[in-house]
């Protein structure tokens, strides 16, 4: 049975679009809903109740909406308010965690570096994945002012150099052979990131991952679109033009009070 009714993804800002891709990317005949709440952002340095009540907000929204599947395309919101997001509403969510695991299994040094918000590094549901994974040494590095540079289209900018040499610097000395990013917005930094890591220390972000997950659950019980009437939708609380530049201005974003 064919769903045509539209995947929803929210976070904290522009920074989701890198998920939004990769779900594009693999299910293009699906239609899409995508919320940046970036008045709002960053999330990371707010409280776990107040990111709960910024994904309910964005949740509703999406389903008033009729989105059949909700993925929570932000770190922090998901390592904060997932489990609390699940039991109270009855719609199936994708949620991404920082991909810890892949890179302690095939971490050579046996040492891997996270660049994430505090929110996220400092949750249970991170906790626990490092609890898992004791005979890796885990380098943890809040990226301080890495998601308002973003936000603010300053992707490109000596201060993002900056800010990216002082957090990656002590994870190079500390040999690392991974660094895991652990939150959405990072995957735009690649290109700055490369430049300053070691040839031989592999970036990687949870995105495909992401994508093939909500292929399984549309697969298994949320329904495939028939891919006939596709529609791609992008809504912002803030500039409009960030996303739109994020996005290769290939499509028009919506400015709406939410
Ligand atoms: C933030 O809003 O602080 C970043 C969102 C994320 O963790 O993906």
């Amino acid at each position: 049975m064919h769903n045509n009714n539209p995947i929803g993804l929210f976070d904290s800002g522009v920074g989701g679009t890198s998920i939004w891709k990769e779900i594009h990317q693999l299910l293009p005949g699906e239609s899409t809903i995508y919320l940046a709440d970036s008045k709002n952002a960053p999330y990371g340095q707010k409280s776990k109740e107040e990111i709960i009540a910024l994904s309910e907000k964005n949740t509703e929204y999406l389903l008033e909406r009729n989105s059949k599947l909700i993925v929570v395309a932000c770190n922090t919101a998901t390592t904060n308010a997932i489990k609390e997001l699940r039991a109270k509403y009855d719609v199936p969510f994708i949620g991404i965690e920082p991909a810890i695991k892949p890179a302690a299994l095939h971490s050579n040094t046996q040492t891997i570096g996270i660049l994430a918000t505090k929110g996220t590094l400092s949750s249970e549901l991170f906790n626990k994945a490092v609890e898992m994974h004791q005979t890796t040494k885990i380098i943890e590095q809040v990226g301080h002012g890495l998601v308002p540079l973003i936000e603010n289209g300053d992707i490109n900018s000596p201060e993002m150099d900056e800010l990216l040499h002082t957090y990656l610097t002590p994870m190079i000395a500390a040999n690392i052979d991974y660094l895991v990013l652990g939150c959405s917005h990072y995957p735009y930094l690649i290109p700055q990131i490369r430049k300053i890591l070691p040839p031989h220390v592999r970036i990687i972000d949870s995105g495909e991952a992401v994508a093939r997950q909500t292929k399984n659950v549309l697969t298994g019980h949320a329904g495939l679109s028939d891919g006939l009437n596709t529609e791609n939708r992008f809504y912002t609380n803030a500039n409009p033009k960030v996303l739109e530049d994020i996005l290769d201005n290939r499509y028009k974003v919506v400015y709406e009070d939410f």
